[in-house]
């Protein structure tokens, strides 16, 4: 069926994912899109298909139910010209550990590992054979510190910068490179689900936050120079050096919230 090259997107009706879409579309790629929502990515998939001239096919499915994983990953593992694979899909959650319900924790295991690694797993005996193929894992800068409030999440996502690595490493010489992408504060729906009621976008400063398409821009750049661990953005760039300094330092991060905390009160008075 599909003849020209073809990507694979999970989490594609939204976002980041929805922008990878449109920027792979408009480079004539054909498309096999995956989200939970049908009627979203049907109405994605036809403007795609209309603006591009292009196949899209579309899978509903909960990646985090592992029946959906499955029938996912063997439609993956059928794809003869299978050149793209992003593994997307993802979700936040706001509070402790001991606080927030295990089904939810364990959803987002499945969402973010267990599906990126079936699918990585799926896709990469026909990408190596045809010695062509380009597989994106979205973590985020949240991976470079472990996050109270933000337990699950910050760990899935430091599972995809390490699986990443030592994946591109294995592969090199095979034609087939791996990324993983860390967005910082992007622009999408992330933030506006029922979890993040509290969360004020205002508390970040504008300069942190960058657009959905700019993020899936800079990574399919980034992913001709071959850089296993793509961080989009200088400022985030900086954040990830200011987080792995606070991990060796701790005291740093104590000296940095008093005397922010100090500037900000001596403005008040
Ligand atoms: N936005 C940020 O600030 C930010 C920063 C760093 C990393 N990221 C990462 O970027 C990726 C894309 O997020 P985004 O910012 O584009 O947010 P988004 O607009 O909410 O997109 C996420 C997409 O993943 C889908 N998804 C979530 N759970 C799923 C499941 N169980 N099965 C199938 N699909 C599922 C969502 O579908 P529904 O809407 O139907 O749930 C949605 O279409 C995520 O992995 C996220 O962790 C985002």
């Amino acid at each position: 069926m599909y003849k020209l090259g073809t990507a694979f997107i999970t989490g594609a009706s939204s976002g980041i994912g929805a922008a990878f879409a449109h920027q792979l579309a408009k480079k004539k790629k054909n498309l096999i899109l995956v989200d939970k929502q049908k009627e979203r990515l049907a109405a994605l998939a036809a403007t795609l298909q209309h603006h591009y001239s292009i196949t899209v096919e579309i899978l509903t499915a909960d990646l985090s139910n592992p029946v959906d994983i499955e029938r996912v990953e063997n439609r993956i593992a059928e794809i003869e010209v299978l050149d793209t694979l992003i593994n997307n899909a993802g979700f936040g959650t706001s509070g402790n550990f001991v606080e927030i319900g295990l089904a939810k924790q364990i959803d987002m295991i499945h969402v973010h590992v267990i599906a990126s690694v079936r699918f990585c797993r799926a896709a990469l005996p026909g990408m190596v054979m045809r010695r062509n193929g380009s597989i994106i894992n979205v973590s985020s800068i949240g991976a470079f510190k472990p996050i109270p409030g933000s337990v699950t999440y910050s760990a899935t996502k430091a599972y995809l910068i390490t699986f990443s690595e030592a994946l591109q490493t294995e592969l090199t010489g095979t034609g087939v490179r791996v990324q993983a992408l860390c967005p910082g504060f992007t622009n999408t729906d992330f933030h506006s689900t029922t979890e993040f009621v509290n969360f004020n976008r205002s508390r970040i400063p504008k300069v942190f936050w960058m657009s959905a398409e700019e993020v899936a821009s800079k990574s399919l750049k980034a992913l001709r120079k071959n850089q296993a661990v793509y961080i989009p953005g200088l400022k985030n760039r900086l954040l990830v050096i200011l987080a792995r300094i606070t991990n060796r330092f701790p005291l740093v991060l104590t000296w940095i919230r008093k005397n922010l905390s100090n500037i900000a009160r001596s403005h008040k008075e």
